[in-house]
């Protein structure tokens, strides 16, 4: 029964109610608008088994932020994954990969990275919603907002420095413009490999979204996107360009160090893994980020 909040005699809280982490207690005891929760993952960089990255085993980075995921947020309405899903875009890895995302309690959505190749991936997860055109985007409306997933591959060929960078071709632009168009009285959330613009990194920012200008051109001509959500940089950073607010996630595995002017844009570190989440409210959108090896210990007052 949903709570009466006209009668502030009468507590909302009852014995019955279940408090345990993980349970959506909000959603199913008060009478409030559904507010969409979105869980993100990037830059998975799988590996085949008894192989790491800088030491680290991908595969047992990402059961832990799997494992939880399960335990507080079986609840999300999306587990949206933003690409760089196998280090070296290798079927072993994608096959590996698909073992552990399987194991995740909320739907999954998936777009790829630089690292990625479109073809093998979709051979191993042939489930994957793409568009009309074959790229690996999609769009997922829910009550209060519609998430946009983008494919930013460039490659291959991977010529370097170029393909590593991201692009949406004009086709892919202009489904970008449809969907942007359709979306009604929903803000749109847009989720891509590559960020749309600089985050201050000398290596990555050469290896940004390349058509960054035409890119904003479009979503401020719309004008109904909320916030932006990226990957590719292994960092938690968040800001605004062009006056539109942005997050992007650490890695489950490697992150990126500092300072910003690095000789090479792989330059790694060992840092705690995490994962992001955004909410829906009334007001906005909430992001957090969870860096869930650090947060696995029990918590006390403090
Ligand atoms: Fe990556
Ligand atoms: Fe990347």
């Amino acid at each position: 029964m949903a709570a009466d909040f006209t009668r502030p005699d009468v507590s909302p809280f009852t014995p019955d109610m279940d408090f345990t982490p993980g349970t959506s207690f909000i959603r199913s005891h008060f009478t409030v608008p559904a507010m969409t929760k979105l869980i993100i993952f990037t830059d998975l960089h799988m590996v085949p088994e008894g192989t790491t990255i800088i030491g680290l085993d991908p595969a047992e980075r990402l059961a832990a932020g799997i494992d939880h995921v399960n335990r507080y947020h079986a609840d999300a309405d999306q587990v949206i994954v933003t690409g760089d899903l196998a280090h070296r875009a290798d079927r072993t890895s994608y096959e590996r990969l698909k073992r552990e995302l399987d194991k995740l309690t909320p739907p999954l959505a998936i777009t790829i990275g630089n690292h990625d190749r479109r073809e093998t991936f979709l051979d191993v997860f042939p489930e994957t919603v793409t568009d009309e055109n074959g790229f690996v985007q999609r769009v997922i409306d829910f009550d209060d907002c519609r998430v946009v997933l983008l494919d930013t591959l460039f490659a291959p060929p991977y010529d370097y420095p170029n393909s590593h960078a991201g692009l949406l071709c004009d086709i892919r632009m202009e489904w970008l413009d449809r969907q942007l168009e359709t979306a009604g009285d929903r803000p749109v959330l847009l989720f891509m490999h590559h960020p749309p613009h600089a985050t201050g990194f000398s290596g990555m920012d050469q290896i940004r979204l390349i058509n960054e200008v035409e890119f904003y051109d479009l979503v401020k001509k719309r004008g109904n996107v909320l916030h932006i959500f990226a990957g590719h940089v292994h960092r938690t950073i968040s800001g605004s360009s062009r006056g539109i607010p942005f997050s992007v996630f650490k890695s489950p595995v490697h992150q990126q160090p500092m300072p910003f002017e690095a000789p090479d844009a792989s330059l790694s570190v060992d840092e705690p893994a995490a994962y992001g989440i955004a909410v829906m409210t009334d007001t906005g959108v909430l992001v957090h980020t969870e860096d869930y090896e650090i947060a696995k210990r029990e918590a006390a007052v403090a």
